[in-house]
């Protein structure tokens, strides 16, 4: 299975996309956000494909199968390499969308968004009315079932629940944030772990933002966290 290391460009224009990138080889892997997205459109995954970067268009959609499919027609036509959508949107939704990508030429990763992190199993309990017999972990184990019968190649998830998963699922592509160089109290990624921890975790792929983005270097923090996560 591939592995690689995905540079999250969490910035707000176009402009300081390219002037972060530019110290870069591609094919260096990034990702577009919504932030991003909103502010630019299409227009920049276009650019940064055509500059040779992978891009994962992380849209999180989720609505009814029928728009969520032609939605996703749209950004298929930007040639991303990975895209995702909510679980909860069902398993009519994820097929419709695992369908129209398997008819590409270039099919790019299917992942699927099981519950936000930003979810406590109290507020999954309390709010979304989840049987309160289900605890987070068995939530999340049923919608990745039913997600990957439905299509889905790959989920996004916290490092520490890829142990549990790999062993149900064996073929499970997992995508995971909140990864650190070093673990400080207060930060505002809960529960994150070191480049090393994520290998030894058996992530496939590390979604990395501020620790890259903010670096003094970013290319020598790029370079680091590749080479931990790769070689540990
Ligand atoms: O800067 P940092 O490394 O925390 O950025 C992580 C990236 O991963 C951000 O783009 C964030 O939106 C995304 N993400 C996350 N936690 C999730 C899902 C996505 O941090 N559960």
């Amino acid at each position: 299975m591939a592995k690689d290391v995905i540079i999250a460009l969490d910035f707000p224009s176009r402009e300081e996309v390219f002037s972060f990138l530019e110290p870069f080889e591609p094919p260096v892997f990034v990702k577009v956000g919504m932030e991003l997205f909103y502010r630019e459109g299409g227009s920049i995954v276009k650019e940064l494909k055509e500059r040779g970067y992978k891009v994962f268009l992380d849209l999180k959609l989720h609505d009814i199968p029928n728009t969520v499919k032609s939605a996703m027609a749209n950004l298929l036509d930007y040639n991303p390499d990975m895209v995702d959508v909510h679980i909860a949107g069902g398993s009519h939704m994820i097929e419709e969308v695992s369908n129209l990508i398997n008819k590409q030429e270039k099919k790019p990763i299917l992942l699927g968004i099981t519950m936000l992190t930003s979810t406590s199993e109290e507020r999954m309990h309390k709010e979304l009315k989840i049987d309160k017999s289900l605890s987070l972990e068995d939530t999340v184990l049923s919608y990745v079932e039913m997600g990957l019968e439905a299509g889905l190649t790959g989920i996004v998830c916290s490092p520490l629940e890829v142990p549990k998963l790999k062993e149900v699922f064996p073929n499970l592509v997992t995508v995971t944030p909140g990864i650190r160089m070093e673990i400080v109290e207060g930060d505002d990624q809960e529960r994150v772990v070191t480049p090393k921890r994520a290998r030894e975790l058996g992530s496939d792929y590390i979604v990395v933002g501020r620790p890259i983005t903010k670096a003094k270097n970013p290319v020598e923090a790029y370079e680091k966290i590749k080479k931990e996560f790769l070689e540990g």
